[in-house]
């Protein structure tokens, strides 16, 4: 087969070299430049006309319903499922469990009637089957093969003309008439841009699944952003079984939702009630424990926020922030200090959020600033409390957004009372609220609370 001819195209400002070069010529950027394939010239008219103009009520969107993959938790992120035509790319680091959940999503889609195509470029065919066959997941309508080259799976789709096909990875299929190494930046690009073609014109539904390291800078999932329609990233700790399924982008639905699964022996199974699953193992009336109302997305999760205070044996105290941001730690040691008097100076300090869970919105510095002052003064929080809300440099204390929604979780859980801003919206339902208006308030609310439930 002839070559086909390829150039190097400058990301940045499209200027082309026909050989790889460090710097464009153009733009005199470095490391700019990308090999494509070169298109052969379109031809100077359209085509003939193939669509419609129609009253926009009159568009029929029966036959692009999204199909439920019957896993749960990535309806509900995917807001149905599938789209026909689609494209979505599931990212995450390697080991996640990406080629597990795909399997599940297949199967699901396979077991109410959708044709499915999973091509596995990493691993052989036996061992996805074996996998397969682990998670119960061999219905009739799910087929499988192992190639790496690209027009192999473009016949691959032709031959099973399926619904659905899952490309596992993007990284690892290549076009052959490009010379770049797979993986690539421009390997993913045209691989990714075929693979959308092809989904277009057969209105068959695709994922594509990308590895992101640890820094989300691989060739991949970021270089593909912009060409698909939806693109999933599935994140969690290795070392806990806890994962979190998001939309980073979405073009059916928004992006507010959040999925939570296990990973299990038996694959990925959902979590319908995570706020019980992060409490499970809370031991009540330990000093610097403290619990929060947090929202991931539309989502409101109940996490326990736990501090640790010591005296420090160095020059330069410790200052650790897991599952947290390790600024605002800084900030909220910072406003203690100087607002409500308490001094960290020669104290190491840690945090986390138990449970391997991340939290970076501003609704657990109250949390975070209670669980700190408790470990430090070596007195436990009662355990029917929550805190909710943002400290600002002034010592002052904000509210933070659907207050309302974040207590409802909490007292669905049982918890009977909240410390909240005195901005925060009346008629908070299921719990009594404590007003303050600023952290110094809130601690010495703690305290008094503590010192009436010693006197009774
Ligand atoms: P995998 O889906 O292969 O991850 P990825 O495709 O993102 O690289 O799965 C990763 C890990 O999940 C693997 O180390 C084994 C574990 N695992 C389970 O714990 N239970 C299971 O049922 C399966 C299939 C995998
Ligand atoms: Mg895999």
């Amino acid at each position: 087969m002839a070559r086909a001819k390829s150039t190097y195209r400058c990301n940045a400002c499209g200027a082309s070299e026909p050989k790889w070069t460090g710097r464009c010529s153009g733009c005199e950027g470095w490391n700019t430049l990308v090999e494509e394939l070169v298109e052969p010239a379109p031809s100077s008219t359209a085509g003939p006309v193939v669509s419609v103009p129609l009253p926009i009520a009159a568009v029929d969107t029966e036959a692009w319903a999204p199909a439920p993959t019957g896993v749960g938790e990535a309806d509900r992120v995917l807001q149905g499922g599938l789209v026909p035509g689609s494209v979505t790319v599931l990212g995450g680091e390697p080991g996640i469990g990406k080629s597990t959940l795909l399997l599940q999503m297949l199967a699901g889609l396979a077991l109410t009637g959708r044709r499915c195509l999973y091509v596995t470029a990493e691993e052989s065919a036996q061992q996805v089957r074996l996998r397969a066959e682990r998670l119960g997941a061999l219905p009739p309508n799910l087929w499988l093969v192992s190639d790496t080259a690209l027009p192999h799976v473009l016949a691959h789709i032709e031959a099973v003309q399926p619904d659905v096909v899952a490309v596992d990875s993007i990284q690892t299929v290549y076009e052959p008439s490009l010379s770049s190494a797979p993986g690539s930046v421009a390997q993913v690009r045209e691989c990714a841009h075929r693979l959308v073609r092809v989904s277009k014109e057969r209105a068959m539904a695709s994922v594509l699944v990308g590895h992101v390291t640890k820094d989300g800078a691989l060739a991949g999932p970021r270089a593909l952003e912009h060409l698909v329609d939806t693109v999933l990233s599935f994140e969690g700790e290795q070392h806990h079984a806890l994962r979190l399924l998001r939309a980073v982008k979405h073009r059916f639905g928004s992006t507010d939702e959040l999925g939570l699964f296990e990973m299990t022996d038996a694959g990925l199974a959902g979590v319908p009630d995570p706020s019980a699953l992060f409490l499970a193992d809370r031991r009540a009336g330990t000093p610097g424990s403290m619990v929060a109302p947090v929202l991931d997305g539309h989502r409101p999760l109940l996490v326990e926020v736990q501090a640790l205070v010591a005296k420090s044996v160095i020059p330069t105290p410790r200052r650790s922030a897991q599952g947290l941001d390790s600024g605002r730690l800084a900030l909220i040691i910072a406003v203690l200090q100087q607002h409500v008097q308490m001094p960290f100076a020669d104290l190491d300090v840690h945090t986390v959020v138990a449970g391997g869970v991340k939290t970076t919105e501003p609704g657990v510095d109250l949390a975070l600033a209670l669980a700190l002052t408790s470990a430090r003064g070596g007195l436990a929080l009662p355990d029917d409390l929550v805190a909710c809300g943002e400290v600002g440099l002034g010592g002052e204390l904000r509210q933070v957004h659907q207050t309302a929604r974040r207590l409802a979780e909490a007292a669905r859980l049982g918890f009977r009372r909240a410390i909240v801003p005195a901005s925060a919206p009346l008629n908070l339902p299921g719990i009594d609220v404590i007003r303050v208006a600023t952290l110094r308030e809130a601690v010495r609310a703690c305290s008094d609370d503590l010192g009436r439930r010693r006197a009774s």
